[in-house]
C-alpha cells in the first residue's frame, strides 16, 4: 500500500491508474478503524480494480464542544488493516491540506432540509461539514465507487443527494452496519463507554428492533412508539436525542406511501453519543 499526504501526489497516482483504464473504489473514514470498516474496504475490493481510502479527523463536521481533539487516532494500527485489506493507496492528509484557507474561509457545501434535522439538528453545521469534506475528497480521488456505512443512515442520505445534486460521477454505495454479538453497532465512539454503560448499550439496538417489529406486525402510531423507545432508553440510563420513524428514502415523514421505512436512535450514554437504526 501507498501513502501519499498531499493533493498532488493523491492525483498523480490516481491519473496513471485512470489512464491505464482500472476502476477506483473509495472509503472515506476518520481513522481508529474497527470491523465495521472492513466491510466497507471488503465492498470496495469487490466492485474495482482499485481500491483508495482516506484518513481524515475532519474539523469541520465537529462541533465545538465535540470530541475533535479526544476523537481516537491510531495510525499504526490503521495502516496495517488497510495493507491487510489489499487497500492500494491511503490518502492521510494535514488540516492544512484539505483546507488551505483556513476552515472558516473556504467553500462550502450544503444539502438544505435532511442536513438541519434529526442529528442535523442536535449538531448544527455537522452534515455542511461532512459534504463539504466528501465533496472534496470526491473531486481529489474521482472514484467509480465509494462506500459509506448503514449505521450512519441520515450522513449517507445526506452524500447521496449531494452527488446527484452536485452531478457528481461517482456510485454511492451503502455496506449494512456491523455489529457486536450484543447487537451494539461498531463504532469509534464506543470505547467512550465504561464497562457498566457498555453493559447497557446495546438496549439501544433492542429498543429501535422492537419498534420495527411492531411496525412490522402492523402498528401505524409512530409517535406513540417511538415515545415507549425514548421513555425505555431514559429508564435505562441514555439521554435520548431523537426517536423517529421516517422514509427511509428521504428522511422526510413517515407516510402511507412510504415504500420503505426506517426507525433511527441517537441517545447519549456517559461521554458516547451513539446513533442506530434498522429499516422496516
Ligand atoms: O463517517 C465518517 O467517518 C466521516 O463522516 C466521513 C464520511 C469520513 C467524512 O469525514
Amino acid at each position: 500500500m501507498q501513502t501519499v499526504d498531499t493533493r498532488s501526489a493523491l492525483r498523480d497516482l490516481v491519473a496513471q491508474w485512470r489512464l491505464s483504464g482500472e476502476t477506483l473504489a473509495f472509503v472515506p473514514t476518520m481513522g481508529n478503524l474497527h470491523a465495521g470498516h472492513l466491510t466497507l474496504l471488503a465492498k470496495a475490493r469487490e466492485v474495482a480494480d482499485r481500491v483508495v481510502a482516506s484518513i481524515f479527523v475532519n474539523p469541520l463536521q465537529f462541533g465545538p464542544f465535540e470530541d475533535y481533539d479526544q476523537y481516537p487516532r491510531t495510525p499504526d494500527s490503521d495502516e496495517r488493516m488497510l495493507t491487510e485489506m489489499g487497500v492500494d493507496l491511503l490518502f492521510a492528509p494535514r488540516v492544512k491540506e484539505m483546507y488551505p484557507l483556513g476552515r472558516e474561509q473556504g467553500t462550502k457545501v450544503e444539502v438544505p432540509g435532511i442536513s438541519d434535522i434529526l442529528c442535523g439538528m442536535q449538531r448544527p453545521g455537522h452534515f455542511v461539514g461532512v459534504a463539504t469534506v466528501v465533496a472534496k475528497l470526491f473531486n481529489l480521488v474521482q472514484p467509480d465507487y465509494a462506500i459509506f456505512g448503514e449505521k450512519d443512515f441520515q450522513q449517507l442520505v445526506v452524500i447521496r443527494r449531494m452527488t446527484l445534486d452536485l452531478c457528481l460521477p461517482v456510485k454511492v454505495l451503502g455496506a449494512p452496519t456491523h455489529r457486536e454479538a450484543d447487537g451494539l453497532a461498531m463504532s469509534s465512539r464506543n470505547q467512550y463507554l465504561t464497562p457498566q454503560e457498555r453493559a447497557v448499550a446495546p438496549t439501544l439496538h433492542q429498543t429501535i428492533s422492537d419498534v420495527a417489529r411492531d411496525i412490522r406486525e402492523g402498528r401505524s402510531d409512530f409517535a406513540d412508539l417511538c415515545d415507549w423507545a425514548a421513555a425505555r432508553l431514559a429508564e435505562s440510563g441514555f439521554r435520548p436525542h431523537y426517536v423517529e420513524v421516517r422514509d427511509a428514502d428521504d428522511l422526510g415523514k413517515a407516510h402511507s406511501d412510504s415504500e420503505e421505512l426506517v426507525v433511527l436512535a441517537a441517545a447519549q450514554l456517559g461521554r458516547a453519543r451513539l446513533i442506530d437504526n434498522v429499516r422496516v
